[in-house]
């Protein structure tokens, strides 16, 4: 039996939904129903970073449900990354077993763990029953190849988790060539817990054919297109394409209260730059014309220039997403 009330997470992703991305994104754009911070670690001295602990601070994170993820493969750790987010009143975190980027994975961290079952269920072991919080998990399908996933999923059966989303590609790929849906069909069964699908659902006719296909699976989550084309969510709730004649206006403005909140807190001009121009390697890809869009962001070298290409683009170009 099709479940017609999906939910859908908007995807962590590390410099870009950040607490004012996802909170502008909340203000503008329907159909979202939580989201999952970029992924949180301490350092060498045990602590996060201060943009880390602006990021997830309760008064930041009111106008939507909030999972902060974090990446550890420390028992002492999670256990203190937990206590800390639960006094903070969070109800659930994400344990990021995903990761793909050498500096991590080769420390068996993120997706680095996956080929290390015995390692990720003697962390588990240690913490489930520790800490004061509902945990979900984050994985790729294997670092190596998705053999990793199906010997890791019959062995997490046994811990309390709410749910685990399966970004479908391996640790290898990085974010290239396309996500595997077949391996993760495969995972349905080799697991009691309730799976997530993550990776390329990049259009509604997209994620229509996965709804189709995954009859059992009601959760989902959108990261990359969801930037590019934030009506995306709001299309897939609705079943139809948002009004075509309005998006670029709705687009516009959620930019301004975007560019306004980075203006009014990033220190110099070179930090609102480079932020804006992260965002728009993303957002170019909704306009006619995206690599010209893209490469007049790229090449603004001062927030007078950046403001003279922005309105250009506004009303010479189309939305085209
Ligand atoms: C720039 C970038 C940063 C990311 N940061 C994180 C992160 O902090 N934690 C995480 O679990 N996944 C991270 N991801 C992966 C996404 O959450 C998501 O799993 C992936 O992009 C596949 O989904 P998509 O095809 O819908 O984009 C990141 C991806 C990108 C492109």
């Amino acid at each position: 039996m099709q479940n017609l009330l999906s939910k859908i997470s908007l995807a962590p992703l590390q410099g870009i939904t950040d607490y004012y991305f996802r909170n502008a994104f909340q203000t503008h754009f329907k159909g979202l129903d939580e989201v999952y911070t970029p992924f949180l670690r301490l350092d060498k001295k045990k602590t996060l970073k201060s943009s880390q602990i602006k990021d997830i601070l309760p008064e930041n994170n009111s106008k939507i449900r909030v999972i902060p993820q974090i990446l550890t493969n420390s028992v002492q750790d999670f256990i203190y990354l937990s206590n800390y987010l639960a006094d903070l009143g969070y109800e659930e975190i994400n344990w990021n077993l995903g990761c793909p980027f050498p500096m991590v994975a080769k420390r068996q961290m993120g997706s680095g763990l996956l080929p290390y079952p015995e390692k990720i269920e003697h962390i588990l072991e240690q913490v489930v029953n520790t800490i004061p919080i509902k945990l979900s998990i984050k994985m790729r399908l294997g670092y190596e190849n998705e053999e990793e996933i199906y010997k890791i999923l019959p062995l997490l059966d046994k811990f309390s988790l709410t749910e685990i989303i399966i970004h479908a590609r391996i640790g290898k790929q990085m974010y290239k060539g396309n996500a595997n849906p077949d391996a993760f069909e495969k995972c349905i069964n080799l697991t009691k817990h309730q799976l997530s699908y993550n990776g390329d659902i990049i259009s509604l006719e997209s994620f229509q054919q996965l709804n189709k296909r995954f009859e059992t699976i009601n959760s989902w989550m959108i990261g990359r297109s969801a930037i590019s084309n934030p009506f995306l969510i709001e299309e897939i709730k609705k079943g139809e394409t948002c009004n075509k004649s309005q998006k670029l206006e709705r687009f516009s403005e959620f930019h301004s209260d975007l560019y306004e909140q980075f203006s009014n807190t990033l220190s110099g001009s070179g930090h609102i730059l480079s932020k804006m121009t992260h965002l728009w390697e993303y957002f170019s890809q909704s306009f006619s014309n995206s690599r010209k869009v893209y490469k007049a962001i790229k090449k603004s070298n001062s927030i007078r220039k950046f403001e003279e290409n922005i309105h250009h683009i506004f009303n010479k170009e189309d939305w085209i997403a």
